[in-house]
């Protein structure tokens, strides 16, 4: 995978994307209290809660006043996709990251600033990964038996499904952190909406709530080009073959995975994901 990813203390990055010196200098990135960080594994439902924030932070994307593309609103912090000066951005900033406990701001690992970590049913993450790698050019196109090795292998981006959560578990009590699930967020998105915001701190009123639950629904999220990432520069992806806003489903990976593939997997993370306290 060397000519797509690079091996940063321990976890694969995507070449380009960051440089191993643009990742050591986010230790000091200083951080507010105010910070808003929305930590994922990749394929989990970064978009999506990204979007969510969105909605629940600015009144001009709830009622459609503002244009302002959700890359801006809510950029991310290791991938250099947006040129953003952080020192000038205004309170509170919403900054979204792959990145594992151990490699965020040390602010953030002392308690400063507020984290919202979405995990997702990791067979899930892969197929959709599956699927983003024919669209992504910083992804290379294999075969899904080999991209499942490398994903079981912990060879791509963001490492080892199992390192990202359990590293972010184990490590809960040093940030102030919400843990929810992609499955949650699509069986009841209302309760998530509200659970986010009560995390944050943030008074909403019925109307705002519904609204924000709205606008957060696959089908909305797919036809808002402030919201599905179809601004994303042509040379990070072609949008000619695939899109963000995929399928957006629970299970998908029984329409891919064989039985084979499937105990294979199982044979790999399942002893680890047992201990692990999530409904997925
Ligand atoms: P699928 O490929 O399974 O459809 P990320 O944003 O972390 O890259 O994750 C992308 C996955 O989140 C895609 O999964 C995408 O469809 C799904 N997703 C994005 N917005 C969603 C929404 N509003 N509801 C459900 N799933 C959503």
């Amino acid at each position: 995978p060397e000519k797509y990813l690079f091996k940063h203390k321990g976890v694969y990055f995507v070449s380009d994307m960051a440089t191993p010196d643009s990742l050591d200098a986010l230790e000091d990135f200083e951080i507010r209290d105010s910070d808003v960080f929305l930590v994922t594994y990749p394929k989990s439902g970064t978009v999506w809660t990204q979007h969510i924030l969105s909605l629940i932070y600015y009144e001009g994307h709830r009622n459609g006043t503002e244009e302002t593309d959700l890359l801006d609103r809510m950029p991310w912090l290791e991938y250099n996709v947006r040129n953003v000066d952080w020192s000038k951005r205004e309170s509170p900033r919403l900054i979204a990251s792959h990145l594992p406990y151990y490699l965020v701001p040390k602010g953030l690992r002392n308690g400063k600033g507020k984290v919202i970590y979405v995990l997702r049913n990791p067979k899930d993450a892969l197929v959709s990964c599956y699927h983003f790698s024919k669209f992504s050019h910083g992804m290379e196109e294999l075969e899904f038996e080999v991209l499942m090795e490398r994903f079981l292998a912990g060879k791509v981006g963001a490492g080892l499904w199992l390192d990202h959560v359990e590293g972010w578990f184990a490590h809960r009590d040093d940030f102030n952190i919400l843990f929810l699930t992609y499955e949650e967020m699509k069986k009841d998105l209302r309760s998530s909406v509200l659970k986010i915001c009560s995390f944050l701190g943030k008074k909403l009123t019925e109307e705002e709530a519904d609204e924000v639950v709205d606008k957060a629904t696959f089908d909305k999220m797919r036809n808002d080009r402030r919201a599905n990432y179809e601004h994303l520069e042509s040379d990070l992806v072609d949008h000619t073959k695939g899109h963000f806003l995929r399928k957006g489903v629970v299970g998908d990976w029984k329409n891919i995975m064989t039985v084979a593939q499937n105990e294979r997997f199982n044979h790999v993370f399942q002893k680890r994901m047992e201990k692990l306290p999530f409904k997925l």
